[in-house]
């Protein structure tokens, strides 16, 4: 097959890694636009802006793809996948009309209630009339509207700048004043602000493919969110992953299929606007079992690196079954017994204003056991590799359990340097002491 991938992170590299079609024996011609410096390594390299559906779509009549993935979601959202499909190309993600279920939250309330999925209670506050990026309007009622809404919502305070913030626009605690602080100071940008119940329990990120009411799960996997070890510090992307999720109950990942995906992809096809891709659902795995804390319409980025890293059916043919309808004829996805643990190598300065352009050295060869993943990173003038991104390398280690997936992932994090880089120590530990 010929594919294009468009996205240039870890988890367009990891998408590429599990094509490449090398365990099938098969051999797949890979294009990615715009790519990175590691997936340079596995594709041809195109460079455009993936948001632009035209450009797109030309180089997908250039190339004559049997297969184009849309790795992130800014591309879904702006119609890249319709106008792919108008000029009938196989194309894996979903319309712009079922993306919104990542990029309305209100959408994705109302998906839900209409489909009897849990999820947590919410309310928007809309900024006050005249307030700016240059400064709040007339904002009294505004705030005493947030003073309420808080009220009801404590003592735990989930606050969310409402827009597509990756994550980072969210801010989850225990003290009031920053939480009024944060609504604040998005009322005062412009932005609506969303105040959430806090739902209490591990979190889950499953991904399922769906092909209108046809749902297939992946296995489950465990985004670590915050920037430092112990859950310390600002919201990321997500610094690492690990899979499977040994503390899950027996029968918990049919119960989110049959309460959360299923029901969604049926309403979603009820609507009209059938959902075609990766329904990535992030949920809360709580004493009644599981709440939709969020959906994305896309895989999960550090996730995807670690769940396809125990996947042994081959990637492309799966994801073009999905592609052209046929998700109901797959055979059953096939996944080694093992541990994965994902472990994201990050710039100085990062989630705020990560710095660029720092040489990275040491980046050994795969292994079986250990590979890198190149998540933002370019080649400067002089060819050397060079960070590009606030997260730049996703490290994967696989092992018998927990233990030796971390032991291979760290000894490889270990030796690349990145000067001012940081990464938490802690990814899948808590797994690892549970074996012992
Ligand atoms: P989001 O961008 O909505 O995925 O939120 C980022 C992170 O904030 C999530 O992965 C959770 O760790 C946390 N979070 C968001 N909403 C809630 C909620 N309602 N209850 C508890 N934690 C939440
Ligand atoms: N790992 C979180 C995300 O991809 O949104």
């Amino acid at each position: 097959m010929r594919i294009l991938v468009l996205g240039a992170g870890g988890r367009e590299h990891a998408l590429l890694k599990a094509m490449r079609g090398a365990q099938s024996g098969e051999s797949h011609e890979l294009h990615a636009a715009p790519g990175n410096a590691g997936i340079a390594q596995l594709a041809t390299c195109h460079e455009l802006s993936v948001t632009d559906a035209k450009a797109v779509v030309e180089l997908a009549e250039s190339l004559a793809p049997d297969l184009v993935v849309i790795g992130p979601e800014a591309p879904l959202v702006a119609g890249v996948s319709d106008a792919l499909r108008a000029a009938g190309v196989a194309v894996f993600g979903p319309s712009a009309e079922a993306a919104k279920i990542e990029g309305s939250k209100a959408f994705a309330k109302d998906v839900m209630r209409a489909a009897g999925v849990a999820t947590a209670r919410a309310q928007r506050i809309e900024p006050a009339a005249g307030s700016s990026a240059q400064g709040p309007g007339d904002g009294a009622d505004v705030a005493a509207r947030v003073d309420r809404v808080l009220d009801a919502f404590g003592p735990h305070f989930v606050v969310k700048d409402d827009g597509l913030a990756g994550g980072k626009g969210v801010v989850v605690t225990d003290s009031r004043a920053q939480a009024a602080d944060h609504a604040r100071a998005v009322l005062a940008a412009g932005n609506p602000v969303l105040v959430e119940e806090f739902l209490a329990g591990p979190e889950v990120s499953l991904f399922c493919l769906v092909d209108g009411e046809e749902v297939v799960p992946l296995i489950p996997a465990q985004d670590h969110k915050r920037a430092f070890d112990g859950d310390h510090g600002p919201n990321t992307g997500g610094m690492g992953a690990y899979s499977p999720l040994p503390w899950l109950p027996e029968g918990a990942v049919e119960r989110i299929v049959a309460e959360v995906c299923r029901p969604v992809a049926r309403e979603l096809a009820r609507r009209g606007t059938p959902y075609s891709g990766l329904l990535y659902a992030g949920l809360v795995w709580g004493e009644a079992g599981p709440a939709v804390i969020e959906f994305n319409a896309r895989f999960g980025d550090p996730e995807t690196q670690n769940v396809l890293a125990l996947l042994q059916t081959p990637l492309a043919e799966v994801l073009r079954a999905v592609a052209t309808g046929h998700l109901a004829d797959l055979p059953a996805l096939e996944w080694e017994s093992g541990s994965a643990v994902t472990v994201v190598l990050a710039a100085p300065g990062y989630p705020g204003a990560p710095r660029k352009g720092g040489a990275i050295t040491g980046i050994p060869q795969d292994t079986a056991q250990a590979y890198v993943l190149h998540s933002g990173t370019a080649r400067d003038p002089e060819g050397r590799l060079v960070a590009a991104g606030g997260r730049v390398l996703s490290v994967v280690g696989k092992g018998a359990d927990f233990a030796a997936a971390r032991r291979a992932a760290y000894e490889v994090v270990e030796r690349i340097g990145l000067e001012g880089s940081f990464y938490r120590r802690d990814i899948g530990k808590a797994m690892a002491q549970m074996e012992q």
